[in-house]
């Protein structure tokens, strides 16, 4: 048995500032083991013919807080190892070692690195072919692949407010790298970015979405220092209950880091500046205030 599955934190990191370090852990189990004890609760999505399907495997009672997936399977072939890309993909396997999800390989008897085939299913069929068409999955084609380890990212393309993957206008490839470095661009979790300074990571990880949204890059005059610490410290990248992938709807976006405390009874101090009877008007970005919140060229309130 060489199938290995990967035991998920159930709860990924939450809404982090990116300027924080992060601790992850991931756990593997021996599946051959784990497969026997649980054979009638796995189910098997099969497909018919020749075409590729993927299967779920997933048991989020195994232990409490942990959730058991599994790599995507193409019926008749078997998992050979990303050893055996290489003979054909060179420069895809040679620096994949950088990539987040090299890490994906099992200890023991099972030491097989599983790596490309977490996303592209195992590759039997495909290395015995010579490289036949419809003998892999190419996970840019559809987003599934991916969804079937990281199920609650699916639930944030959901929200009422997203960015257009599911409606195939916007591929995760856009934002993470599959084959090379950390996951996140510009994430600076693997060693050489760590070494060449975590500042340096936030500002290329703006370089993705400026990539698209080229407005938001200025330079402006007066630049709100807010986008230093990275467009998702007010945006959720995959998706949001609110308009414009916000984090918050309200003042409470801008008071995350604006707060001040406060000294004078019934008055509202941001800034310095007495905002009692402006917060009832609108929220901190719309009714004539700080509307151009990104930056400036003319005004250091961000007004527009
Ligand atoms: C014997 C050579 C050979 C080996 C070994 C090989 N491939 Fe391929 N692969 C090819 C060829 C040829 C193509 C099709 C040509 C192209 O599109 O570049 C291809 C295409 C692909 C594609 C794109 C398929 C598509 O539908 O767009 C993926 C993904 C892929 N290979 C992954 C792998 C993985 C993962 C492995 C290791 C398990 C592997 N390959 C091993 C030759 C090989
Ligand atoms: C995290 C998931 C993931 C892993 C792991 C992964 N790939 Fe891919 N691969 C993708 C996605 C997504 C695409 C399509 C987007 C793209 O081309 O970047 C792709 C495309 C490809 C292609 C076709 C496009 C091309 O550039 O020719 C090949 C070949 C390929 N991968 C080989 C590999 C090999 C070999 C490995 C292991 C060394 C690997 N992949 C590991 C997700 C992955
Ligand atoms: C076989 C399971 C599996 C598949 C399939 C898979 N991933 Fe992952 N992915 C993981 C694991 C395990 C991690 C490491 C989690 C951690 O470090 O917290 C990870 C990490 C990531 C991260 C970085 C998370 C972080 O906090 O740094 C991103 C981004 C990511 N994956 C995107 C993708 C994309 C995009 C695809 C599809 C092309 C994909 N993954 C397919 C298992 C998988
Ligand atoms: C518009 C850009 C963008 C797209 C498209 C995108 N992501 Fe992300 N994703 C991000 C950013 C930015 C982060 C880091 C968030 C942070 O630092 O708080 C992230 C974080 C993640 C993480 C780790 C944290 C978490 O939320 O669990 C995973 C896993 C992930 N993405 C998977 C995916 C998958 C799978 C897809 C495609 C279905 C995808 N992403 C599409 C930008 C994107
Ligand atoms: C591959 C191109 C692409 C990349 C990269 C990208 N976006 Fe987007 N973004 C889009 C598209 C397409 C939309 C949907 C526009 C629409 O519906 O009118 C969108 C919508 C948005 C919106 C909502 C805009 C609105 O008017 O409601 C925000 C906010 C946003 N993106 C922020 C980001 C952030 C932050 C990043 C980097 C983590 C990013 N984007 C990366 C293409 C991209
Ligand atoms: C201080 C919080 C904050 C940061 C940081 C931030 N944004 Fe925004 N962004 C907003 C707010 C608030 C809106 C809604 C503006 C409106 O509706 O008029 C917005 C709107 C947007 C829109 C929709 C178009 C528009 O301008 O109204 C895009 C696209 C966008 N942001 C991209 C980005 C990108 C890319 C980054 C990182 C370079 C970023 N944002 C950083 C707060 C922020
Ligand atoms: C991630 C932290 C962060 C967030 C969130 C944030 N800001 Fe800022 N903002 C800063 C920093 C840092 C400065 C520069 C230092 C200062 O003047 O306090 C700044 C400066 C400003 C200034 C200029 C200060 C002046 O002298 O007039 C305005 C106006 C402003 N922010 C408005 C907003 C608004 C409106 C929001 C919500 C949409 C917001 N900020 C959200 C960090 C943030």
């Amino acid at each position: 048995m060489k199938l290995t599955p990967v035991i998920l934190p159930v709860k990924m990191r939450s809404q982090s500032s990116a300027l924080q370090i992060r601790l992850r852990s991931v756990r593997y189990i021996n599946f051959a083991k784990w497969f026997r004890g649980k054979r009638e609760r796995l189910w098997w999505v099969a497909g018919g013919g020749a075409a590729l399907t993927l299967t779920l495997l997933s048991c989020s009672n195994f232990e409490s807080g942990r959730t058991i997936l599994a790599p995507p399977s193409i019926p008749g072939a078997e998992f050979v190892g990303s050893e055996s890309c290489d003979t054909c993909h060179e420069k895809i396997t040679r620096d994949f070692r950088t990539a987040t999800h090299a890490r994906l390989k099992a200890p023991g008897d099972n030491a097989k690195n599983m790596g490309c085939e977490s996303c592209h299913g195992p590759g039997s069929l495909h290395v015995k072919s010579g490289g036949a068409a419809r003998t892999i999955i190419n996970p840019n084609k559809s987003p599934a692949t991916c969804f079937q380890c990281h199920t609650e990212v699916r639930a944030a393309f959901e929200l009422p407010h997203h960015h257009p993957v599911l409606e195939g206008k916007v591929s995760c490839s856009d934002c993470h790298n599959v084959h090379k470095g950390d996951a996140i661009k510009g994430g600076g979790t693997n060693t050489l970015q760590k070494v060449k300074g975590g500042g340096m990571g936030i500002l290329s990880q703006n370089e993705t979405c400026y990539q698209c949204h080229a407005a938001q890059r200025g330079p402006f005059v007066f630049e709100h220092e807010a986008l230093r610490e990275g467009c998702v410290s007010c945006h959720s990248p995959h998706g949001s209950v609110n308009q414009r992938l916000l984090t918050q709807r309200n003042a409470t976006l801008c008071l995350k880091c604006h707060f001040q405390q406060q000294t004078v009874d019934g008055r509202l101090y941001i800034g310095d500046s007495d905002h009692s009877t402006r917060l009832v008007q609108g929220t901190c970005w719309s009714a004539g205030c700080h509307e151009a919140v990104h930056g400036s060229q003319v005004n250091g309130h961000f007004r527009y």
